[in-house]
């Protein structure tokens, strides 16, 4: 009996320690930072470009990467795959049916594996100017990884 009550209180304790640890859990933070993101399309059906710079979150990187890729387009924010950056780095964006925008950074790590890390465009980021699509939202934001 009494090693009953040691052994349930000792049960007790751990379990709050695990419930503490859960409480701590930070939202996850992002892997990669984007600055100076834009994306707009030149009219007359001229390109569109995605042009930004990507730095990995806190890790006092200082040399951006920057990517700069224009595909030709109707007006309307295109899909990208593979767009290129001057490092290994590349960006993908996939246009979704109601207009917004899936945009995601991979990265190389090792010679076999990769890490991609997304973020959503809302729709609501994303205006109609003279004709043309243009990204209007922050152009600061986080990418997060999976
Ligand atoms: C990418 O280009 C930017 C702007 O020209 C430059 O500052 C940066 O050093 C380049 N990054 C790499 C990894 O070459
Ligand atoms: C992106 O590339 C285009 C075409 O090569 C160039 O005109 C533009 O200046 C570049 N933008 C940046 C920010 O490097
Ligand atoms: C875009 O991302 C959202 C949220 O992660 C996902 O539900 C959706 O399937 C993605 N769209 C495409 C076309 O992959
Ligand atoms: C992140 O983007 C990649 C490349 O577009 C996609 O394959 C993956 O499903 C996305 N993950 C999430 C959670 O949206």
């Amino acid at each position: 009996m009494h090693f009953f009550t040691i052994a349930s209180l000792l049960a007790a304790t751990v379990s709050g320690a695990a419930c503490g640890a859960k409480k701590s859990d930070e939202p996850a933070a992002p892997t990669f930072d984007v600055e100076n993101f834009k994306a707009f399309c030149l009219p007359h059906g001229g390109a569109c470009y995605y042009v930004f710079e990507v730095y990995k979150h806190r890790s006092g990187e200082d040399i951006p990467t920057e990517c700069n890729t224009s595909v030709r387009g109707d007006g309307s924010l295109p899909s990208i795959n593979d767009g290129q950056c001057n490092s290994s780095r590349t960006f993908d964006v996939i246009r979704n049916e109601d207009g917004s925008l899936n945009f995601s950074v991979t990265q190389q790590v090792t010679p076999i594996s990769f890490t991609t890390s997304n973020h959503t465009i809302p729709a609501d980021q994303i205006e109609v100017q003279d004709g043309q699509e243009v990204y209007v939202g922050p152009t600061s934001f986080g990418l997060y990884g999976y």
